[in-house]
C-alpha cells in the first residue's frame, strides 16, 4: 500500500489528481474501507426503506454486509448482518412487519433492538436454555448510526466526532436556502426510489457530481434550461463542495406543481444547490423537492446509486401528485443516466498508464481539486 500512498501524497504536491491505483486496484478498496470509511461518518441508506416497525433491509457496502431495522420504537438501528451463533448472514430479504429477526440456519431469534431472544434446542431437542450459556452476551454486533434528512449515516469505528460537528457546516449552508424548518417539512416519497448500478469506482461518481462542465455535452436537456453560464461552485468546507444554479424553474416540471418548502429563502426562488457530502451523499436542494444520491461502494469499479426523492408535506405520498412525482424521478432519472458513460468512460480512462491523474483547470475543477484534497489528507494520516 506504500507506493499507493505516496504517489497520493504526491499528487498534493505536484497539483495532480489522485493517481490511477486508487480507481483500479481490488486491494486499494479494502484500505478505503478501514482506513477512508470506517473512521468517518458515511451514507448507506434511507429512514424511508425501512418505514414501520418491524421493517428490514440488507445493506451490501465495502465488502460488508449490514443490517438496517426499524424497531418497536420506531428507532432505525443498524448492525452487521451476521448471527453470533456460527456467523450466518442474517437477512437475505427485504423483509416488512416482522416481530423478531431470525436466523435461517438454528433460529436463533433476536429482538429488533439486537438483543438476543431465543436459541432452540440450544440444550438438547425441545430444551432452550443450558447452563454455561449466557444469551445477555450475544446481542448482535450494533453499528453506531444517525438519520439525516431521512438519511441513514454510520461510523463503523465508532471513534469519530459527533454526526452534528461533522453535518454542521452544510446544514448552515442549507439554512441559508430553506430555513430552519426546511428539512422538517420535508418527508420521502414512498414511489421516489431508484437505484442504479454503474461499472466505475465510487469517487468517479463524487468527481462528475461537483461539475457542471460537463453539463453542455453531456446534458444538452438540462443545459437548455439550467445552463452552464447560470452555475456557481464552492469549495470553501471541510467535508463537502458543490455547484449551484440560479435559473431552477419549478413550474418547468409536468403535472401539478409540488408545494415550496415553508421557509424557502424568497431572494433566493430559482437557486438550488447540489452539495456532494464526502464521502459519499450527494444532494439536490430544490425549493419544490429535495433528493439524495447515495454511492455505494460494491467493489473498487461496481457502484450502487440509490436514489430518493422527499417532498414537501403530502406531495410525498399524496395521489393528486403522483403525476408530478413521476414526471420528477424519471426527469433526474435521465440526467443521472447520461451521466452513466461519463463517469464509466472515466474508469476505463483510469486504466490507462499514461494518465497521471489530469490537471485541474483554474475556475471548473476546483471542487474536484477539493475532494482529492479531503481524499489525500485522509490518506496522509495513515
Ligand atoms: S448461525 Fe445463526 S442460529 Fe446458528
Ligand atoms: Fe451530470
Amino acid at each position: 500500500m506504500k507506493p499507493i500512498l505516496d504517489a497520493i501524497e504526491a499528487s498534493r504536491h505536484f497539483d495532480r489528481g489522485l493517481p490511477n491505483a486508487v480507481y483500479t486496484e481490488p486491494g486499494f478498496f479494502d484500505w478505503e474501507r478501514e482506513r477512508l470509511f470506517a473512521p468517518g461518518w458515511f451514507a448507506i441508506g434511507f429512514g424511508g426503506d425501512v418505514p414501520t416497525a418491524g421493517d428490514m433491509r440488507r445493506v451490501d457496502v465495502l465488502g460488508q454486509s449490514l443490517l438496517m431495522v426499524r424497531d418497536g420504537d420506531g428507532t432505525l438501528r443498524v448492525f452487521h448482518n451476521v448471527c453470533r451463533h456460527r456467523g450466518r448472514r442474517l437477512l437475505d430479504e427485504p423483509c416488512r412487519h416482522a416481530a423478531a429477526i431470525r436466523c435461517p440456519y438454528h433460529a436463533w431469534t433476536y429482538r429488533l433492538d439486537g438483543s438476543l431472544r431465543g436459541t432452540p434446542h440450544v440444550g438438547g431437542a425441545g430444551v432452550h436454555q443450558v447452563e454455561g450459556f449466557d444469551p445477555a452476551g450475544f446481542g448482535l454486533f450494533s453499528v453506531r448510526c444517525h438519520v439525516w434528512c431521512d438519511i441513514v449515516f454510520i461510523n463503523t469505528d465508532g471513534n469519530a466526532a459527533p454526526f452534528e460537528s461533522y453535518i454542521a457546516p452544510l446544514e448552515s449552508r442549507l439554512e441559508a436556502l430553506w430555513g430552519d424548518e426546511g428539512p422538517a417539512a420535508l418527508s420521502p416519497a414512498p414511489d421516489g426510489f431508484m437505484d442504479m448500478e454503474v461499472a466505475s469506482n465510487w469517487k468517479l461518481a463524487v468527481e462528475n457530481y461537483l461539475e457542471a462542465y460537463h453539463l453542455p455535452v453531456v446534458h444538452p436537456g438540462l443545459n437548455s434550461y439550467s445552463p452552464l453560464s447560470a452555475h456557481y461552485s464552492y469549495h470553501d468546507a471541510t467535508d463537502f463542495a458543490g455547484q449551484g444554479v440560479l435559473s431552477y424553474r419549478p413550474a418547468l416540471v409536468a403535472g401539478m406543481p409540488p408545494p415550496s418548502l415553508p421557509g424557502w429563502n424568497t431572494d433566493a426562488l430559482y437557486t438550488a444547490e447540489y452539495p456532494a457530502v464526502y464521502p459519499n451523499a450527494l444532494l439536490g436542494v430544490q425549493n419544490d423537492h429535495f433528493f439524495v444520491m447515495l454511492l455505494l461502494p460494491l467493489t473498487h469499479e461496481r457502484t450502487l446509486e440509490r436514489v430518493a426523492l422527499q417532498f414537501v408535506g403530502g406531495a410525498s405520498s399524496d395521489p393528486r401528485y403522483a403525476a408530478t412525482r413521476r414526471a420528477i424521478r424519471e426527469g433526474w432519472r435521465s440526467v443521472f443516466q447520461e451521466d452513466v458513460a461519463a463517469v464509466e468512460g472515466m474508469q476505463a480512462g483510469r486504466r490507462c498508464p499514461a494518465f497521471d491523474g489530469g490537471v485541474f483547470t483554474p475556475v471548473q475543477d476546483q471542487p474536484t481539486k477539493h475532494f482529492h484534497r479531503w481524499f489525500a489528507a485522509r490518506a496522509a494520516c495513515d
